[in-house]
């Protein structure tokens, strides 16, 4: 039968190979892949360029409620539609579950916001604030049964923090289960301990909420979380990585042969504590937890990308408007960080940004920016490899990459619906000329040509990297009583 589509010429990267071939596509699918493929009923020539595969985002906020009336800038659509047009073709977002809330109603929750809404693919993590008995013997194992395979534990924020013995409580059951667990690994009473002091003494603005939580802050916490998952021999994945001595942490563990895994973000990569240093308000733009270190942590963090101390490289997308009372003014517009929702948006220079500064420069190579863009976030979440990477019967979800360009980034050409982006006036030399998401065009030069509702729920396997590890040569007594 006849190909839906062709792509010639196409210079292939997955996370460990680089070959030249066409893709044939059908149904969706990749059929085939050679060399002078028959025709299809449609064909693009990628003459040579880079074809990766659609990028997984694998940590990003849209249409989550909040506790503070503050209001999450992109839904669904505005959020697929960003991420499509910067190279993504799944993303994985969060169902939060509020205290007093079930998890269930939480997920049917998170279903009927998204239901018809996506243009490109997505899944979802579990964010669990409120573990009673319940909810960790009852409801966890059955969602993860049913597809839920990972969720996200925050060491912080008030709303949403879990003590130790909480996060011991789901740990034994993701792993009892088979799930992966993300963790939010910053001290909580350390940053509010020190900030009620910051603040008696008058240090409110923006540029001071990095003070108020220093790396020693997530270092301790990134060492607890690692400790806690060795302690039930489970895997823990930390998220949002911003220092050299969390990193240092992760790199630890895993030398001692334990399922650590690392996820950083852009934001770690390409702002430090100066973008923060704003007049007015403004620094409010890049306020985001954990916050932008300084230059000598940034080069931390490449050389983790690097050297595979992080796996995951996601947006962690959290997009609140600027100029927007339910936004980053929700406590008005006096700069005083602790009224600010932390996050920054950067769902669509996500891969962009990595693609000119890493992989351009020679910082990693195009396998790793395939592997922690791609391959590693679809096997990390049970995704791979219907997702991830390019192979006969994967889902054809490709990106082909413009690297011969010199664009600045300017809001105005983005997708999302916030009214600013912490990259303003930083410097391009590659973008996505098509993005494919399930053989569909749904970027092509500048212009979304995807549509709303096109995107797919995807349930997620229990992923191999969940599964625990012997513990080599190291006695664990204690979890044979369990
Ligand atoms: O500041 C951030 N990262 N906001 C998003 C929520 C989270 O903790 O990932
Ligand atoms: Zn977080
Ligand atoms: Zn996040
Ligand atoms: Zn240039």
């Amino acid at each position: 039968a006849t190909f839906d589509l062709v792509i010639r010429n196409a210079h292939i990267a997955t996370a460990t190979d680089i070959f030249d071939a066409d893709i044939g596509i059908r149904d969706g699918r990749i059929e085939a892949l050679a060399q002078r493929l028959p025709p299809g009923r449609e064909e693009i020539d990628a003459a040579g360029r880079w074809v990766l595969p659609g990028g997984v985002d694998a940590h990003c906020h849209l249409a989550q409620p909040t506790d503070d009336g503050s209001v999450f800038a992109d839904d669904f659509f505005t959020g697929t539609r960003s991420a499509a047009c910067g190279g993504t073709t799944t993303v994985m977002p969060f169902a939060l579950q509020k205290k007093g809330a079930t998890l269930e109603e939480s997920v049917a929750n998170y279903h009927a916001v998204s239901d018809g809404e996506a243009c490109i693919d997505y899944a979802f993590h579990l964010i669990v604030a409120d573990p009673t008995p319940d909810v960790v013997e009852r409801e966890l194992p059955q969602l993860i049964e049913r597809g839920y395979t990972s969720l996200k534990l925050y060491m912080t924020y008030d709303d949403l923090k879990l003590d130790d013995r909480q996060i011991l409580d789901v740990l034994s059951i993701a792993r009892r289960e088979g799930g992966m667990t993300m963790i939010h690994a910053e001290n909580t009473d350390c940053i509010a301990w020190l900030t009620e002091r910051m603040l008696a003494k008058g240090l409110s603005a923006p540029k001071f909420h990095g003070l108020s939580r220093p790396v020693v802050v997530e270092r301790e916490a990134t060492h607890r979380a690692i400790s806690l998952g060795e302690f039930l021999d489970t895997p823990v994945l930390i998220v949002h990585v911003s220092s050299e001595e969390a990193t240092a942490q992760i790199r630890d563990a895993q030398s001692r042969g334990l399922s650590v895994y690392g996820e950083t973000c852009p934001q770690y990569l390409f702002l430090t504590a100066a973008d923060l240093d704003q007049p007015g308000h403004e620094g409010a733009k890049c306020i985001c937890s954990p916050p932008p270190r300084d230059a000598s942590s940034q080069q931390a963090i490449w050389d983790g990308l690097s050297n595979g101390t992080f796996q995951v490289f996601s947006s962690d997308h959290a997009p609140f408007r600027y100029n927007d009372p339910k936004g980053k003014q929700i406590g008005g517009s006096d700069g005083n960080f602790t009224h600010v929702p932390n996050g920054i948006p950067g769902i669509e220079t996500r891969l962009p940004l990595l693609f000119s500064e890493g992989v351009m420069t020679g910082r990693i190579d195009i396998n790793r920016f395939v592997s922690v863009t791609s391959t590693e976030p679809a096997k990390i979440y049970g995704l791979y490899p219907r997702k991830g990477t390019i192979c006969i019967g994967a889902d054809a979800d490709l990106v082909i990459w413009n690297t011969d360009i010199d664009m600045t980034i300017r809001n105005d050409r983005l997708h999302h619906n916030v009214d600013y982006t912490p990259y303003e006036g930083r410097h391009l030399r590659a973008w996505p000329a098509i993005t494919v998401c399930r053989g569909v065009t749904v970027y092509q030069d500048g212009e979304f040509t995807g549509s709303k509702g096109f995107g797919e729920y995807q349930r997620c396997d229990r992923p191999t990297p969940a599964k625990p590890k012997p513990q080599f040569g190291r006695p664990t007594p204690w979890l044979d009583v369990l």
